[in-house]
């Protein structure tokens, strides 16, 4: 059993709080992604687990074992770091084995381990060779490797793949993937990436200054951001946001940006009806608009607004727009089959259920 318990930990250097108050579960085999913005205290967080950090305030636990005063060569983890820094001297082989050699473990299981370790990521060819004979990604694989060998409880990785151009990243993540689910072990892994933190985690723990923002699967993060800062960090592209204040008027609520004004349905309007006077920032993903041709009927759910076409960027299957409704910029994601036409007006419908609704102060989600 290899589940990490992080108990109301704080990190302090000197004035810096760069990890505060933070309490997580993740579950045994779980693969949880800690991302957020520089600085936000995701390698400090990592290296308290790994034992590399003393804690200032706070308990971890990994399996039912308290570990705060735990040396990191007992606490059955291995990290792979950014910088994997493999020795240039040595084989391939050799990196892999060495940390286990440190530890003592037999030649016989040492050549057990690397063999076995090489067969899962496709690098038995590679056994031989030293590390600048090997490309980026091979690298990476060995730096893996490494890890793997040890057959440790809790991978901990910290942007370990931010080293290599786009596409392998994108052929490494799932590689990755596969590899936790072949190794059967718990993973946190640390990026500041929210595309890789949305296509590789169970669950995403957003921080942003030390402090968790939200804890939750790739898709309640995406249709339910607790606050605007989770709702603008994660997708791309991101969340457009308006101010606004709402409107009550015939028993219907109104969002009114000053530019544009829009019914809210009336499930979201029951949420606010009693805190109307409240200001608000109105928000909505790019692809929640929809063109609306001329002889249309109104849709359900759906209400109309006009704006002109500043911007247009075919991304192949899709058109994205910069449009402007009076003063407010936005970004609308189309079908390539869009009528769409540069300094133009066009006639939009915004998906009313997906909307969201921030207060300005604090920037807490009410819808
Ligand atoms: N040894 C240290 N001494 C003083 N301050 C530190 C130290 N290590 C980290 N910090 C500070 O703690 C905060 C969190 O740093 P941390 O390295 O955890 O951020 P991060 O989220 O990993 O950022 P990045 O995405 O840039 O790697 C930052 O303000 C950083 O300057
Ligand atoms: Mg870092």
């Amino acid at each position: 059993m290899a589940n990490v318990l992080l108990k109301n930990i704080t990190k302090r250097f000197d004035q810096v709080v760069a990890v505060n108050n933070v309490s997580l579960e993740i579950a045994d085999r779980e693969f949880v992604v800690l991302v957020g913005p520089s600085g936000c205290g995701k390698t400090t967080t990592l290296r308290m687990i790994a034992g590399l950090e003393e804690i200032t305030e706070g308990d971890i636990y990994i399996g039912d074992q308290l570990v705060n005063m735990l040396a990191p060569k007992d606490r059955n983890i291995a990290m792979v770091f950014q910088s994997y820094a493999l020795y240039p001297h040595m084989k391939v082989f050799d990196n892999m084995a060495f940390g286990l050699k440190m530890r003592r473990v037999s030649k016989e299981e040492r050549s057990k381990r690397v063999q076995k370790a090489a067969e899962i990521l496709g690098i038995e060819a590679l056994l031989e060779r030293k590390p600048k004979q090997l490309s980026g990604g091979q690298r990476q694989r060995v730096a893996l490797g490494r890890a793997i060998v040890r057959n440790p409880d809790v991978f901990l990785f910290d942007e370990p793949l931010s080293n290599l151009d786009a596409k392998l990243r994108v052929q490494m993540r799932t590689e990755l993937k596969k590899l936790h689910d072949r190794l059967n072990a718990t993973v946190v892994y640390v990026t500041h990436d929210q595309v890789e933190a949305m296509t590789m985690g169970d669950r995403i723990v957003v921080l942003k200054d030390g402090l968790i923002q939200q804890v939750g699967t790739p898709l309640e993060l995406y249709n339910q951001p607790a606050n605007l800062f989770v709702a603008g960090f994660i997708g791309s592209p991101a969340m457009n946001f308006i101010p606004c204040q709402l409107l009550e008027e015939d028993s219907k609520i109104y969002v009114n940006t000053g530019d544009f004004k829009v019914a809210l349905l009336d499930s979201v309007a029951s949420q606010v009806r009693s805190a109307v006077e409240e200001k608000y920032i109105f928000g909505i993903r790019p692809e929640d608009f929809r063109e609306k041709s001329p002889e249309q009927k109104p849709y359900v759910g759906w209400e109309p607004i006009k704006a002109t076409v500043n911007v247009i960027e075919p991304l192949g299957k899709e058109i994205s727009l910069n449009i402007t409704t009076g003063t407010n910029s936005m970004t609308a994601v189309l079908g390539a089959d869009t009528k769409a036409k540069l300094h133009e007006d066009i006639d939009l419908l915004m998906n009313m259920e997906k909307i969201h609704l921030f207060r300005k102060e604090g920037g807490e989600a009410i819808v």
